[in-house]
């Protein structure tokens, strides 16, 4: 029987038997598993290469993405870092050219050196993107929303561009989590994910994950990820699963205050603009609502000047200052300096990445604490 995404979340994809009855997926802290006989095995012999909680989590996350195989990894980097040793020296690879800077900087400073050449274009213009399809393209890797000028990408559009070179498609499915957006739905090949941000849930621990449809590609990359062992511990494995367990409700909340917010932040003298996908009157609003089911919580926004940026910054007590996204506490990051520090600063300008971009990602607090919060801060700034 197939459950619904919130019943996925709280109980896995199917029935779970356990023989002391455990409600909560026991923690198998185990390396080794002991064989019953020679030639015999339990199903799990090194948890390098499978372990029962890191297994029931990658059966959730499969189900919640509805690929057929998902592979849970000590962080999303070493997600991304698996998925491209899917190609070898001499392939080519598209890219959205605003994205997570931790990605642009495994291309520039490990994947070049290892033959790949990657292009960086502009993938929510289709025909920017054909433009940079060449006869060794293997892959188009999409962000989208983007980070952090939340610029949409319409992936089956992509996905049929793909089909015709083809190509692969992988997602960063990060900001909007499975909850809101399904890559594989609509064409994809690879989903991967910062499980680090919404699907753990709570900023308490790092994880990656990719996940496929295809059971060929999900075979592969199992040989990569057991080979060049980057997996989820158990400890970790079960605290991204109880974060997993409420990813339907944060999400709704995340989006609810981030709505909120975005609405506050557009009526404030020193804005200059707001990039959230839930806001009306976007000239992508059509595809935002075929491709997502809902907005999430992350927002983007310019001020009047840098000096403002950094007010804003030093003044939030409730919002904290931080680098990371998709937990129940808001955090605002400052691009520029943080996550997008390592991208090329022409590249960063050509964007908009610059000193007075500011980033939230809005948490599950109560919205009008947050808006408080924000309130003082301006009053400091202004
Ligand atoms: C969209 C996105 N993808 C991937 C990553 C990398 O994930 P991790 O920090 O878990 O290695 C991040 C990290 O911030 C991210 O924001």
């Amino acid at each position: 029987m197939a459950y619904a995404t919130e019943t996925i979340c709280v109980q896995g994809s199917e029935e779970r038997t356990d023989c002391y009855g455990a409600v909560s997926v026991p923690i198998y802290q185990c390396a080794a598993f002991a064989h019953p006989a020679l030639g015999k095995s339990t199903g799990y012999d090194y948890s390098r290469v499978s372990n029962p909680t890191r297994d029931a989590l990658q059966d959730t996350v499969a189900a919640l993405e509805h690929g057929s195989r998902s592979l849970a990894f000590s962080t999303g980097m070493a997600a991304i870092t698996a998925v491209m040793e899917l190609f070898s020296p001499g392939d080519h690879i598209v890219a959205t050219d605003d994205l997570y800077g931790g990605t642009p900087r495994l291309w520039n400073s490990i994947s070049q050196k290892n033959g790949l050449q990657v292009s960086c274009v502009d993938t929510s213009r289709l025909e920017e993107l054909k433009g940079a399809i060449r006869p060794n393209t293997k892959a188009i890797f999409l962000e989208t929303p983007t980070n952090p000028m939340m610029k949409v990408t319409d992936i089956r559009a992509v996905s049929r561009i793909a089909k015709e070179h083809g190509c692969l498609v992988i997602v960063d499915n990060t900001f909007l989590s499975p909850y809101f957006q399904n890559p594989l739905d609509l064409g994809a090949d690879v989903v991967v994910h910062s499980g680090t941000k919404y699907l753990g849930g709570h900023n308490d621990v790092l994880a990656g994950f990719a996940v496929v449809k295809e059971e060929a590609l999900g075979d592969k990359l199992n040989t990569i990820y057991k080979t060049t062992g980057a997996c989820l511990s158990p400890m970790d494995s079960w605290l991204v699963l109880r974060g997993i367990k409420t990813l339907a409700l944060r999400m709704e909340q995340h989006q609810k205050n981030a709505l909120a917010i975005a609405e506050w932040l557009k009526e404030q003298p020193l804005v200059r603009e707001v990039y959230y996908i839930g806001l009306s009157g976007r000239p992508d609003r059509e595809l935002i609502d075929r491709q997502c089911r809902g907005y999430g919580g992350m927002i983007s926004f310019r001020v009047a000047s840098e000096a403002v940026a950094v007010t804003l910054l030093e003044s939030v007590r409730l919002i904290r200052f931080a680098e990371s996204l998709g937990g129940v506490e808001s955090l605002m990051t400052y691009p520029m300096r943080q996550t997008h520090a390592e991208v090329p600063e022409e590249t960063r300008k050509a964007l908009g990445i610059d000193e007075t971009l500011l980033r939230m990602s809005v948490g599950i607090e109560s919205a009008q604490d947050l808006i408080l919060d924000l309130e003082q801060a301006f009053r400091q700034a202004g």
